[in-house]
């Protein structure tokens, strides 16, 4: 579905009125307080120095409370950062998106995943379409439902991949607590048969739903998991089982889902972007699970959120706030990751969507206008829930050699009834900010009596080994509660964040170039590996180690 007019242009026409970050006056400043004040500030001495450091750097989103006080800035780093912000014209470039400016130039597209988040009579650009098919998608999954209170179907299979997969498959766990009782959720996204045979090998045709989600409905991996999930079925089913009840696609190119046989299709445009997407019919499944009340609730939160960030003050925008952190840290203290440790089982698949979310979006090295960026772009983002993470790679963040800022996500009240496993992961949560913030010193770590050393092991040596550098930035964001209104916002948050890092760099954080080689050279690779095909194990105009590896898997 094809709704954007506005051609491309080099750079939008917004953004190419303003400066690349690091050819702004701030810049410098910057580089000057960091040199000063940046390199060196210990947060121990700056919570020392100021009782109020906690209230000072806290601030207030819709549904989210967020603690910077943990990150190495003080107040006049976030002045001189917000300089920067109002230099790079991050106010105007943000408006220009909302309102549906081509703000994705290379593809020629408005980013609008905002407008499927509004409410009726908002104003949002495309407010017919967007609710006409919001409401026809409504409509169906809470059929679905009642398909299910019936006993008719008991099984979801949502078959996509990126961001046909990552939003729903996140969210639909994130949600268990408002799931359908009598419906089970499986997402199969990897090409790999691994992913997609143990799923059907467990399902009865006829009580299952499969959903196929893909923007472009090209996608090689989702449009080859669809077709062995369509054989699937028209083996397993029995005689007279409608194809068509069982089938529903979710795309923009309503014609090749009509060529794959999809009766039941669900549209969207192009101005969203497949990260993006969960908002638009992608989100089907997250419908389906938690219905259509909760459905708009969660976009209630998404778009509290927008508000948010559409209208407060640069200084106290959270998403702003974080973008901003981002630059800081990335540009000028050269931190080169961030770990994202939710602290909420729901939350797992978090990490795993905000790496398509951020690093797909600002893995980015060169500008708008196509000039090689001299600085870097997005952190590595990377995680796993806590308690886990804390057992695994914290050892590295607590003593390796990096500086890892980690962003906690705490959640004041559980959806569980175990009252005593929530004060632990809590105290958990806690005393992990704390500890990669106070660490400890070298005559403290002397002054324990460690039972376990090797006889004659050198104390002031062991010391050193369980010395903690400390000073190790964090952020914590807490939720009241993990609710369709709370994740949507949460969503909401780290999107325009991610808008934000993407907009002060100068780049398109909305386009993604670089999936585009590998794609084109596993088609090349293709029939050297197929069976049956004239060129299998073919090896010519290889280079010798993809010549050597496929001579290996051929043998
Ligand atoms: O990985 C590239 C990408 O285009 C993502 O941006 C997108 O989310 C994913 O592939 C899936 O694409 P589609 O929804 O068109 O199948």
């Amino acid at each position: 579905m094809n709704a954007t007019a506005a051609p491309a242009g080099a750079v939008p026409p917004t953004a190419a009125r303003w400066p690349r970050c690091d050819r702004t006056r701030a810049w410098a400043a910057l580089q000057g307080h960091f040199e000063a004040h940046g390199r060196d500030l210990d947060l121990r001495e700056a919570f020392a120095r100021d009782p109020q450091r906690f209230a000072a750097l806290s601030f207030e989103a819709p549904e989210v409370f967020a603690d910077l006080s943990k990150n190495r800035v003080d107040l006049a780093t976030l002045r001189f950062l917000g300089d920067l912000a109002d230099e790079c014209g991050l106010a105007a470039q943000r408006d220009a998106m909302l309102r549906g400016e081509v703000a994705n130039a290379t593809e020629g597209r408005a980013v609008l995943h905002t407008a499927l988040r509004a409410p009726r009579g908002a104003g949002a650009p495309f407010e017919a379409e967007v609710h006409a098919v919001q409401d026809a998608m409504l409509a169906f999954a809470d059929d679905v439902r009642a398909r299910a209170d019936a006993g008719e179907l008991t099984d979801i299979v949502h078959i996509g991949i990126g961001g046909s997969d990552l939003g729903p498959a996140m969210a639909v766990r994130a949600l268990e607590a408002f799931r359908h009782p009598r419906l089970r959720f499986h997402f199969v996204s990897n090409v790999d048969g691994h992913d997609i045979a143990p799923v059907l090998a467990g399902l009865a045709a006829a009580r299952t739903l499969v959903v196929i989600a893909s923007k472009t409905f090209t996608t090689q991996e989702t449009m080859a998991n669809a077709a062995v999930a369509r054989a699937w079925f028209v083996q397993q089913a029995p005689a007279g089982t409608e194809v068509a009840r069982h089938f529903v696609g979710v795309t923009t190119n309503l014609e090749a889902a009509a060529g794959f046989g999809i009766t039941r299709t669900f549209g969207f445009w192009d101005w969203v972007g497949g990260r993006c997407s969960l908002w638009s019919a992608i989100g089907l499944p997250i419908a389906i699970a938690i219905g259509s009340a909760r459905w708009r609730e969660f976009l209630g939160g998404a778009h509290a959120m927008d508000q948010h960030f559409a209208r407060t003050p640069l200084a106290r925008n959270v998403p702003v706030l974080l973008a901003l952190l981002d630059v800081w840290y990335r540009n000028f203290h050269g931190f080169t990751s961030r770990s994202v440790a939710p602290y909420h089982q729901g939350l797992a698949r978090l990490p795993a969507y905000l790496q398509q979310l951020e690093m797909e979006s600002n893995g980015k090295r060169v500008d708008l206008a196509g000039d090689t960026l001299p600085f870097a772009t997005s952190p590595v983002v990377w995680g796993e829930p806590g308690t886990n993470g804390q057992h695994a790679f914290f050892q590295m963040l607590h003593q390796g050699t990096d500086v890892v800022p980690v962003e906690f996500i705490a959640v004041k009240h559980a959806a569980h009834g175990h009252a005593d496993l929530h004060a632990k992961l809590l105290a958990n949560c806690l005393a992990q900010g704390q500890a990669l913030m106070l660490g400890k010193s070298a005559e403290a770590a002397a002054a324990e009596h460690p039972p376990t050393a090797a006889a004659g092991f050198d104390r002031a040596a062991l010391a050193r080994h369980r010395t903690f550098p400390g000073n190790r930035p964090s952020t914590t964001l807490v939720l009241d509660a993990l609710t369709p209104r709370s994740l949507g916002a949460l969503i909401a948050l780290y999107e325009h964040r991610v808008f934000a890092s993407g907009a002060l760099w100068g780049i398109n954080s909305f386009d993604q170039w670089g999936v585009e080689l590998g794609k084109a050279l596993a088609g090349e690779l293709l029939p050297r590996l197929e069976a049956g095909s004239a060129r299998r194990g073919d090896t010519a105009g290889l280079d010798s180690s993809t010549a050597g590896l496929l001579r290996r898997l051929m043998s």
